[in-house]
C-alpha cells in the first residue's frame, strides 16, 4: 500500500512516503524565516507551509519515483500546533483525499513522535516512551500501541523551549537547541552547575522554568565578557541540568515500570548527551532504548504516515469533516 504523510503542526512542512511498511522519501522544509525573530511566529509559520505544501508534496513522490495517483492513503496531523499551520496541511490532505476518491487519516502529533520510533524497528510493548520538543516533555507508559497512560508532563517549559530560551537570550540562534549541543561538546558539563527541578517531587513531573531563571541569573550577575569565554562550559552546564532532569526521572519511572522496551522521541532526542547518557542507562539496565535517527527526532512526515498505517489499519478511515485541533492532549493523566 502506498501512504503518503503529511506534517504541518509548526514550522517544518514535510511530506514522506511510505511503500509496504517501508518508508520511501521522507522530505522536510525547516522555515528559516523565524530565525530573525528568536522564535516561530505562528503568521509566518503559516504563511510559508502555504508556499511550501505543493513542491514539498511533489519532491516527496517524487522521490518515491510514484505518482499522485498512485496513492492509495493519506495521513496528516490534526494537532497539537499552531492553528494556522495545522490547516494548511490538514486541508491539503483531506482535500487530495476527496479528488482522489481515497482514505484519509487525521494523526495526534505526539502519538506520531511515538511512532517515530517505528519507523525503522519494532518495539515491544508494554513500554514506557518520554516525548521531549520544543513543545512538549511528557512521560508515558504504553501497554499496548494505542494505548497512552499519562504519567508526567512539564509542569511549566518544555525541555526544548529551554535550550531555545537560553540560545535566545544569549543571541546564539533559532532553534537553541543544535546550537547549545554543538558548542556544549567543547564544554566541561562539570564547572557551573544548575538546578535539577522536581527530582525529589515523588511524582514524574519535570520543571525547566528553574533552570531558565538561573541561566538568566547567571548571566546578569556574570556579565557579558564572562559568559561569552566561557560560553562551552556554561552551556555544557546547562545542557546537563536538563539532560540530568529528563534521564533521573525516566529512571524513576522505570523503577515502578520496569519495561524491556523504552522509547525517546522528539527533536530532544537528537541530543547528542542525551542519547550517550540513555545509552549507559539502557546498557547499565539491559533495556532495549528506541531512539529514532536524528533526521526523525525533530518534526517529519514519516513519523505521521507510520501512525497513519497503524490507525488505519485498525480503526479505517477519518471523516473528511475532521478539523485542527491545536490543543489535543495524548491522553489525561490517569487515564
Ligand atoms: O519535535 P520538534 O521538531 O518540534 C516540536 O514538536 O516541538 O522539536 C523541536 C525542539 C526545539 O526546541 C529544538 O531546540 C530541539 O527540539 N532540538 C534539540 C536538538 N535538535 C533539536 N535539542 C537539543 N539538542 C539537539 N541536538
Ligand atoms: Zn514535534
Amino acid at each position: 500500500m502506498l501512504v503518503l504523510g503529511i506534517e504541518t503542526s509548526c514550522d517544518e512542512t514535510s511530506a514522506a512516503v511510505f511503500n509496504d511498511g517501508t518508508l520511501i522519501s521522507n522530505i522536510v522544509y525547516s522555515q528559516s524565516e523565524h530565525r530573525r525573530y528568536g522564535g516561530v511566529v505562528p503568521e509566518l509559520a503559516s504563511r510559508a507551509h502555504i508556499r511550501r505544501i505543493v513542491p514539498v508534496v511533489d519532491e516527496a513522490i517524487s522521490e518515491a519515483g510514484v505518482s499522485l495517483s498512485d496513492i492509495e492513503l493519506i495521513g496528516a496531523t490534526v494537532g497539537p500546533g499552531l492553528v494556522g499551520s495545522l490547516l494548511v496541511g490538514l486541508t491539503f490532505a483531506k482535500t487530495l483525499c476527496f479528488a482522489l476518491d481515497i482514505p484519509f487519516v487525521g494523526v495526534n502529533h505526539i502519538e506520531a513522535h511515538i511512532f517515530s520510533s517505528l519507523v525503522y524497528e519494532d518495539v515491544s510493548t508494554p513500554a514506557l516512551a518520554l516525548v521531549v520538543s520544543g513543545g512538549h516533555t511528557e512521560l508515558h507508559f504504553i501497554p499496548e500501541f494505542g494505548v497512552y497512560r499519562l504519567l508526567g508532563k512539564t509542569r511549566d517549559d518544555a525541555a526544548g523551549e529551554c535550550l531555545d530560551k537560553t540560545s535566545k537570550f544569549l543571541g546564539l540562534g533559532y532553534p537553541g537547541g543544535p546550537v547549545v549541543d554543538r558548542i556544549a561538546k567543547e564544554g566541561d558539563p562539570d564547572r557551573f552547575s544548575f538546578p535539577r527541578a522536581m527530582l525529589e517531587s515523588g511524582d514524574l513531573d519535570f520543571s525547566f522554568s528553574g533552570i531558565k531563571t538561573s541561566v538568566i541569573e547567571f548571566f546578569t550577575s556574570c556579565g557579558e565578557d564572562f559568559v561569552r569565554s566561557n560560553l562551552p562550559d556554561i552551556l555544557a552546564g546547562i545542557q546537563e541540568a536538563v539532560v540530568d532532569s529528563l534521564v533521573e526521572k525516566l529512571k524513576q519511572a522505570y523503577k515502578i515500570y520496569p519495561v524491556s522496551d523504552i522509547i525517546v522521541v522528539g527533536g530532544v532526542a537528537a541530543n547528542s548527551r542525551l542519547r550517550e547518557k540513555l545509552a549507559r542507562f539502557s546498557e547499565a539496565e539491559g533495556v532495549r532504548m528506541h531512539i529514532p535517527p536524528v533526521s526523525l527526532c525533530t518534526d517529519n512526515a514519516a513519523m505521521v504516515a507510520r501512525l497513519a498505517i497503524f490507525l488505519f489499519e485498525r480503526n479505517g478511515s477519518s471523516p473528511l469533516s475532521l478539523s485542527a485541533v491545536p490543543r489535543l492532549d495524548l491522553a489525561q493523566k490517569g487515564d
